[in-house]
């Protein structure tokens, strides 16, 4: 039977059947030979993609780019809120339909939860939300399980430890909801008191196959996992920075706690210290691949919901 992708916009993984994230890691990887040997397809020649980041971004905002362009398209946007209208006053809602009006689809980036699902509702061209607040992050998401899947295998009867900030982090989020789609998974939960994954988030666990634990150190259970996946604590969403520096460095990642280990450790960066720099030159690093992997799978988002919605 061949597969459809059935979304129009990427707002929630939680709107995602497993079909449809295995659609779009087969594309993916249809599309991995072009990103890796940097060439152009003409897949999305003439098509226009806004990017509308009132947040900062690296990775997301370059690699959506890249990604664009790889498909020979264009992009057009704006890197903070200071750099457009809004800064005068102009509303969300007004500067989307300017967008709407000039582009095939919008990725969007915002500080607060529920942005993107707003766009989406007023404008007619696919909204790809790249990341709203402490809410979700979708295509960073899809590019995690097409990496879990490349390195580890599988990621049916995956072990994986999510560490760090689980409270604000919008990629643990998305991540764990995801792994809900697939088979024999077990999640442990590594974070200090203050930054427990979000009720909602483990309530949606719990109506999965997912089997969750929720624990505060790494060392008894470092044997048992497939994947660390680390996370930064995010200075960004404490209110009070005293509550921050009483846990920054709650868990540091060093070469020494892995060797010997059957393991692989993700990010989604950017690192501050939470993966010492000394893990970077072993194999236990597959930190940057994840970044790169960011490229295909953008790619494979794009072609997907531009070609899928064509204006
Ligand atoms: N992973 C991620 O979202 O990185 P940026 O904030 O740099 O886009």
């Amino acid at each position: 039977m061949v597969k459809i992708f059935r979304l129009k916009n990427i707002i929630s993984i939680k709107d995602f059947e497993r079909e449809d994230v295995e659609y779009i890691l087969e594309e993916a990887s249809k599309l991995e030979d072009i990103a890796k040997s940097r060439e152009i397809s003409d897949e999305l020649k003439g098509k226009i993609l806004g990017l509308m980041f009132f947040e900062p971004s690296t990775r997301t905002r370059i690699s959506f780019e890249t990604a664009m362009k790889r498909l020979d398209g264009q992009c057009i946007g704006f890197t903070s809120s200071g750099s457009s209208s809004v800064s005068k006053g102009e509303s969300i809602a007004d500067t989307a339909k300017m967008f709407e009006g000039y582009s095939d689809a919008l990725v969007i980036r915002h500080e607060l939860e529920g942005v993107s699902k707003f766009i989406s509702d007023i404008v007619n061209v696919p909204v790809i939300n790249a990341g709203d607040g402490a809410g979700q992050h979708p295509t960073q998401t899809l590019l995690d399980l097409y990496t879990i899947k490349n390195e580890v295998g599988s990621i049916d009867n995956l072990r994986i430890a999510l560490i760090g900030d689980l409270k604000f982090g919008r990629t643990v989020h998305s991540l764990s909801q995801a792994l809900g789609l697939f088979e024999n998974v077990k999640i442990y939960l590594v974070s200090p008191p203050e930054l427990r994954m979000p009720q909602e988030v483990l309530i949606d666990l719990n109506k999965t196959n997912v089997e969750y634990e929720e624990v505060t150190s790494i060392e008894n259970i470092i044997d048992d996992i497939d994947v660390l996946y680390v996370t930064r604590i995010q200075k960004e969403r404490f209110g009070d920075i005293d509550d921050y520096l009483k846990i920054k460095g709650a868990y540091i990642i060093n070469k020494k706690m892995l060797e010997g280990k059957d393991v692989i450790v993700m990010h989604p960066l950017p690192r501050i210290d939470e993966i010492d720099t000394d893990v970077d030159n072993t194999e236990f690093n597959k930190y940057f691949t994840q970044a790169a992997n960011a490229v295909p799978v953008r790619m494979a988002i794009l072609k997907t919901l531009i070609k899928n919605n064509p204006k």
